[in-house]
């Protein structure tokens, strides 16, 4: 099924609602994971709206991404008992690691506390939590996921 099918049932589904636009946009994302800005035009004219209103909803609400999630997302806690055992350096690490890898396998995001202050420093990657997370033991967990 193509994107530009996929994205006609989903108007489909919903341009008879009032305020439909964000009920497509929310369901288009849960579907493809984005919202792909070839999608634009075709929600427009479904719409009746402008190509610069669409745009506008899609840039105005952060929770919009338009482009594929990566496959996997790291967040590395920043918070005051990581900082304190050294979250900055991994931080640093980490940025140079992943820009070793191929695009779109990683994406990174800083995070504000993930419970784990005893045992800082500490990330999640995508669904599971690590704790006292090194520079050593962070590349072998993406050595792990690269494999
Ligand atoms: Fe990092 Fe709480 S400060 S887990």
């Amino acid at each position: 099924e193509t994107i530009h099918r996929q994205v006609a049932d989903i108007i489909d589904q919903h341009r008879q609602k009032p305020g439909a636009l964000l009920p497509i946009l929310h369901a288009i994302q849960d579907t493809l994971g984005f919202v792909p800005p070839e999608s634009v035009f075709q929600i427009a004219l479904a719409l009746n709206r402008s190509r610069a209103e669409v745009h506008g909803v899609i840039t105005f609400y952060h929770h919009f991404r338009t482009t594929p999630p990566a496959d996997h997302v790291i967040q590395v806690c920043r918070a005051e008992a990581c900082q304190s055992m050294g979250s900055d350096q991994l931080v640093d690490h980490v940025s140079r690691r992943v820009a070793t890898c191929r695009a779109g396998q990683f994406d990174v995001h800083p995070v504000y506390c993930l419970g784990l202050c005893a045992s800082a420093p500490a990330m999640m990657i995508d669904d599971t939590l690590h704790a006292r997370v090194s520079p050593q033991k962070f590349d072998q967990l993406v050595d792990r996921l690269e494999a």
